[in-house]
């Protein structure tokens, strides 16, 4: 059976669509260090810089990125993604900043499902659940750096092989996953994966956006978003969702317009606001899984930066950094707390393989696993 993620020929679109193939000017890509674990693995970046003040730094673990700076209003760059100062900190991250999360981002109900009538049982790492693969995923994994481009468009890209049974998963899987920059201020992720026996794969990335910088002592709440969804899945109250497509008329989850944030996360008569403590829910994207569209856009009313997510996955995770509670000290000691920033995650939807009615997750053999993503960044005027 096919399902929505197996075609091909978006890229082409998507360029055509973003500009990308009308660059005039040289994106560089460079290769650098980060720093060393405790064991002696030595933590490498790639740094992509374009001539329009953008550059994001990845890095081997977790694929992650690890800083991102663009122009606000008045052209001053500043890094806007939550992170760390050291590769160690990262690895003791309970919050995932900026990592590719996998093999199943988000959460699995109780951590088994059913494939081909065999049960399988996950490492529990969230609460009776599994959370974004298990407490040793995709993001705390170290990458491979399997290629690095400058040109028009600057890339790398990073490769893992999750072997068979790892985190209770069958199949041996290969990944990989590619940033790439032109100068249209457009960091495209591509995600791909390939198995050696029928298993479930959803791969997102988890950058925690800040528009207003990650240092900023201002957070997130003012900031306006628009998600195109017309439907949310609703959770229980360990944030699976229960089967339901539920229509956004009427509730705190309508984004169809520009909404302040902060309106809708504090509102308590809502019994899905109290489960995520704020928004952290499955948003069914409008427009057909398979077709590079925009999922949403977020408006920084301060700094004047703009964020357009794109994707071609059928969904979006929006997480409203509910569970930074100023315990966390990141980058230049700074502290983080509830709403200071952002996540968004297009992806498949959470717990899909044990909802059938959900799109599926399931990879075969022979077949290959895809998920675009496109973080576009502008500023509106004042
Ligand atoms: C989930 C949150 C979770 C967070 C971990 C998000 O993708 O939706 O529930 O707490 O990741 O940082």
């Amino acid at each position: 059976m096919k399902s929505w993620f197996r075609g091909a020929g978006f890229l082409a679109g998507t360029a055509f669509v973003l500009g990308m193939a009308s660059a005039a000017h040289a994106a560089d890509a460079k290769r650098g260090q980060f720093g060393k674990l405790d064991d002696g693995t030595m933590i490498e970046t790639v740094t992509l810089t374009n001539d329009h003040g953008m550059s994001v730094t990845t890095m081997t673990l977790g694929a992650s990125v690890q800083t991102l700076s663009v122009p606000d209003r008045d052209g001053k760059s500043d890094d806007i993604v939550l992170g760390y100062d050291s590769p160690a900190e990262y690895l003791a991250d309970p919050q995932y900043f900026g990592a590719t999360v996998g093999r199943f981002a988000n959460r699995i109900d109780k951590g088994r499902f059913t494939l081909d009538g065999k049960q399988y049982q996950l490492e529990i790492n969230d609460g009776p659940n599994t959370l974004h693969g298990g407490s040793q995923g995709f993001d705390k994994r170290v990458w491979t750096i399997d290629s690095v481009k400058s040109g028009p468009t600057a890339s790398v890209t990073y490769r893992y092989k999750s072997v068979d049974g790892e985190g209770g998963y069958p199949g041996t899987l290969n990944v990989t996953a590619t940033y790439s920059l032109g100068e249209d201020n457009a960091l495209h992720i591509s995600y791909r994966a390939t198995t050696n026996a029928p298993t479930i794969v959803n791969i997102s990335n988890h950058s925690y956006w800040n528009l207003g910088g990650a240092t900023a002592n201002t957070g997130s709440m003012d900031d306006l978003l628009t998600i195109n969804a017309s439907a949310f899945t609703p959770v229980s109250d360990t944030l699976i969702p229960t089967g339901e497509v539920r229509p956004v008329d009427g509730t705190p989850f309508d984004f169809r317009t520009p909404t302040r944030i902060g309106d809708r996360v504090r509102d308590g008569s809502s019994e899905q606001i109290r489960y995520g403590h704020g928004i952290d829910h499955n948003f069914v994207i409008d427009g057909e899984a398979g077709t590079m569209r925009r999922m949403a856009r977020v408006e920084d009313p301060d700094s004047g930066r703009v964020l357009e997510i794109w994707g071609d996955g059928p969904a979006l995770q929006f997480y409203s950094g509910n569970f930074l509670d100023g315990t966390m000290l990141g980058k230049g000691k700074h502290i983080y707390r509830e709403g200071d920033a952002l996540v968004f995650e297009p992806q498949l939807y959470p717990d899909a393989p044990n909802h059938p009615n959900f799109p599926s997750a399931r990879l075969d053999p022979g077949d290959t696993y895809s998920n675009d993503i496109i973080f576009k960044f502008s500023t509106a005027d004042e």
